[in-house]
C-alpha cells in the first residue's frame, strides 16, 4: 500500500531525512514513532504531496507520488498536526465544503457526510459551529474530513496532542474500528505505548532514519528470544545451576539466592524441554519465565544518541 525508498529531505545544509525505507501492508495499522524532530511530519507531507522529497521515491498503491499528484490525492486521507480554522461554519457544512473538493456533490455528498459523523462519533453535533466544538471533537472532525472521499490510506500525524487520556483511548478505539473496515492507516506520534497497543507494525525514526521497522508480535518475540530465563527455585539452587551448566544451549548464568538467570539460545519447544529436565530431576521449580522488556524500553535504547544505535530490521518486505 504504502512504500518508501531511500527518502532523502534536506532543508539547507540541514538533513531531516536521510535514506529512509519504509513499507506499509495493506489493512495495517501502522505506528510510526520518534521523538521531537525525528522527522515524522517531514515524511508524512512527503506522503501527502505536500512537500517534496529531495531524493528518494514514495509508492502509495503503486503509484509513485511525484507523477501522480490528483490521483494520490483521492488514496490518501491526511489528518495534519494543526486544525484547519473555518469558524463560521457548521459541522455539517465544513464536511460538505470538503465533499466539494473532491467533486463530491448533492445527495451524495450528504450521505457520505452523514456517514463519516457516524463512523467518528460526531453526528449528534452535527448542526454545531465548527468553533463550538470540544478539541476532541474537532480532532474527529479532522478524521471525518480525511475519511470524506473514501480514501484507502489514512495518515494522521499525531492525532493525540492536546487530548485527554479518555479521549486518546477512544481516539484509538475509533482508528481500530477503522483499520477493521479495510482502512490502512498511518499514525505518528512520540509516545510508543500509546500506539503499540493498536498498531500491527511500527516503525522507529530517528534523526530521520529508519532503526526499527516490523510487525509488533515479531518484535518483541524476537526482543525476547535474546533475555534471559528467569527460573526461581524452592530449595537446590546449586543442583539446579549444575544442571543448565551442563546444557548445550544455556551459555551464561548467574545467581542470586534461589534465583538464577540462564541466557538460553534454545526454541520455545527446547525451552519447555529445559523446565521438564529440571523438574524431573526433582528440583522444586516456582517459577520459569523470560525477562520481559517492554516496547518502550527499547524506544528510547533505540533513539539515545550518546551511544551508536544498531539498526534492526524484521521482515516486512523491504
Ligand atoms: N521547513 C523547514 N525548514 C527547516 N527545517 C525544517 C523544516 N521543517 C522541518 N525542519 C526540521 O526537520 C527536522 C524534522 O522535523 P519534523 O517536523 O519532521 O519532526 P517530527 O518528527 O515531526 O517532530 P515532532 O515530534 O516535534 O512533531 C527538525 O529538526 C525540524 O526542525
Ligand atoms: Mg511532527
Amino acid at each position: 500500500m504504502l512504500k518508501i525508498e531511500n527518502l532523502c529531505k534536506r532543508f539547507g545544509d540541514f538533513t531531516a531525512l536521510d535514506h529512509l525505507n519504509m513499507q506499509v501492508d495493506k489493512g495495517e495499522l501502522f505506528g510510526f514513532v520518534g521523538p521531537n524532530g525525528a522527522g515524522k511530519t517531514t515524511t508524512i507531507r512527503i506522503i501527502s504531496g505536500l512537500l517534496r522529497a529531495t531524493s528518494g521515491e514514495v509508492w502509495v498503491n503503486g503509484m509513485r507520488t511525484s507523477r501522480n499528484t490528483k490521483k494520490l490525492k483521492e488514496s490518501i486521507g491526511y489528518v495534519p498536526d494543526t486544525f484547519g480554522v473555518y469558524d463560521n461554519l457548521k459541522v455539517s457544512e465544513y464536511l460538505e465544503f470538503f465533499a466539494a473538493a473532491y467533486g463530491i456533490y448533492g445527495k451524495k455528498a450528504s450521505s457520505r457526510r452523514d456517514e463519516v459523523l457516524e463512523k467518528v462519533g460526531l453526528l449528534e453535533q452535527r448542526e454545531m459551529m465548527v468553533d463550538t466544538l470540544s478539541r476532541g471533537m474537532q480532532q474527529r472532525l479532522c478524521l471525518a474530513r480525511a475519511l470524506i472521499h473514501r480514501p484507502e490510506l489514512l495518515v494522521l500525524d499525531e492525532p493525540g496532542t492536546g487530548l485527554d487520556p479518555r479521549t486518546r483511548r477512544a481516539f484509538r478505539r475509533t482508528l481500530k474500528d477503522l483499520c477493521e473496515e479495510g482502512y490502512t492507516i498511518l499514525i505518528s506520534s512520540h509516545i510508543l505505548t500509546e500506539l503499540s497497543d493498536i498498531c500491527t507494525s511500527i516503525g522507529i525514526i530517528d534523526m530521520g532514519k529508519m532503526v526499527l521497522q516490523g510487525q509488533i508480535d515479531e518484535i518483541m518475540l524476537s526482543i525476547e528470544a535474546s533475555n534471559p530465563l528467569l527460573i526461581t527455585v524452592f530449595r537446590d539452587t546449586d543442583r539446579a545451576a549444575e544442571l543448565l551448566r551442563r546444557n548445550p544451549l544455556v551459555t551464561r548464568i548467574s545467581i542470586e539466592k534461589n534465583k538464577i538467570a540462564a541466557h538460553f539460545t534454545g526454541s520455545r519447544e527446547e525451552e519447555a524441554e529445559l523446565l521438564r529436565e529440571l523438574v524431573e530431576a526433582g528440583i522444586p521449580v516456582t517459577s520459569f519465565v523470560r525477562e520481559q522488556t517492554s516496547l518502550e524500553t527499547l524506544f528510547f535504547h533505540l533513539t539515545e544518541h550518546e551511544q551508536e544505535v544498531s539498526v534492526f530490521e524484521f521482515e516486512s518486505g523491504i
